[in-house]
């Protein structure tokens, strides 16, 4: 049985210019024990998901499932599997941060958790900060409370919504490492994130989301082996020419230009040359996961809202 399985799932908001879709016949299966990325630019639907997961919207069409149990019709027995990281802060400013978790266990009908909560404090660097009121707390901290707050009675299915957003280099690392002890201990993950780096690092299948749609679905690896291996990067001063400068990413004085092979590399060098552009630092290297975002973004969109079929069929594992 899958960990998370949403079929044909649609999302309506009814706003005052009208309706918007969000979420377009959406279908994918998360198994148990995966760490899953759910991808996508800002508006793309990934949180909307996540809201219909968690039982705090419903969807106008279609069915989720976690761990078998209906997120509407089973809703208390399905949202005890799931331990869910919000993208808003949110929190009770009257509580200091064991209290806030010791009610959280209650919630969820976990008594004498203390153990429990002492190993998610220490693991999330939240020690010493285990009798400061929520109020008190900066915003990375808070985030960290969030994190204990989701994991307090132990959920199966881990679901982070950009669990990394404002929060420094050191939590990120002892944020992942945390995650991913309880991924090797078979919790199932399920990632949104802004920071390519991570989910490529982290997560064994993705899910690209672009205006409510499924537009990629696949391991990570088949995501990565499926697009323009190579990528040339270099600084210049100069105007790129023409021919060049529709297939280049610029940041600055920085540009990236991706390759097929070494016959496109050569080219592109030569290019530069006859049009006299002086290039400093240059490298050459393997495309990466923010390569494939942008290059599947960048695609027309899928023709049709109904069609069954993402545009990246799912390989065979
Ligand atoms: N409560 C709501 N009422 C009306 N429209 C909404 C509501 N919540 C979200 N939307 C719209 O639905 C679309 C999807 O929003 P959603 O928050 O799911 O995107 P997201 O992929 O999580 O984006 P981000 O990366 O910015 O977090 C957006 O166009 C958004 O404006
Ligand atoms: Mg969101």
């Amino acid at each position: 049985m899958s960990a998370i399985s949403f079929q044909h799932v649609s999302k309506l908001y009814q706003g005052a210019r009208g309706v918007l879709q969000a979420l377009k016949d959406v279908s994918f299966e998360i198994e148990p024990g995966e760490f899953f990325g759910l991808l996508g630019p800002n508006g793309a639907g990934k949180t909307t998901l996540i809201s219909i997961l968690a039982g705090l919207t419903h969807a106008t069409g279609g069915q989720v499932r976690v761990h078998g149990y209906d997120v509407v019709s089973q809703y208390a027995q399905a949202r005890r599997q799931l331990g869910i990281v919000p993208q808003e802060l949110v929190f009770d400013p009257f509580f200091t941060v064991r209290e806030a978790l010791r009610i959280q266990s209650g919630y969820f009908g976990v008594r004498r958790n203390d153990d429990w909560i002492d190993e998610l404090l220490a693991n999330l660097g939240l020690a010493d900060k285990a009798n400061a009121n929520m109020r008190q707390l900066s915003g990375g901290m808070k985030r960290r409370v969030l994190v204990a707050q989701a994991l307090v009675h132990r959920p199966p299915v881990i679901v982070l919504d950009e669990p990394t957003a404002g929060v420094d280099v050191e939590l990120r690392q002892t944020l992942w490492q945390f995650i991913a002890r309880l991924n090797r201990e078979g919790h199932t993950v399920l990632l949104t994130t802004h920071y390519l780096e991570e989910a490529e690092a982290l997560c064994h299948r993705i899910a690209m989301l672009k205006a409510g749609q499924v537009v990629a679905l696949d391991r990570t690896s088949a995501l990565l082996a499926g697009t323009a291996s190579t990528m040339l990067q270099f600084k210049t001063d100069q105007a790129l020419p023409p021919a060049l400068a529709a297939q280049a990413r610029v940041t600055g004085r920085i540009v990236q230009i991706k390759a097929h092979d070494a016959a496109e590399v050569e080219s592109i060098l030569a290019t530069l040359r006859q049009a006299g552009c002086k290039v400093e630092d240059l490298e050459i290297g393997r495309a990466d996961l923010e390569d494939v975002f942008l290059e599947i973004m960048q695609a027309d969109a899928p023709a049709q809202p109904a069609s069954p079929r993402p545009a990246r069929a799912e390989s065979v594992a």
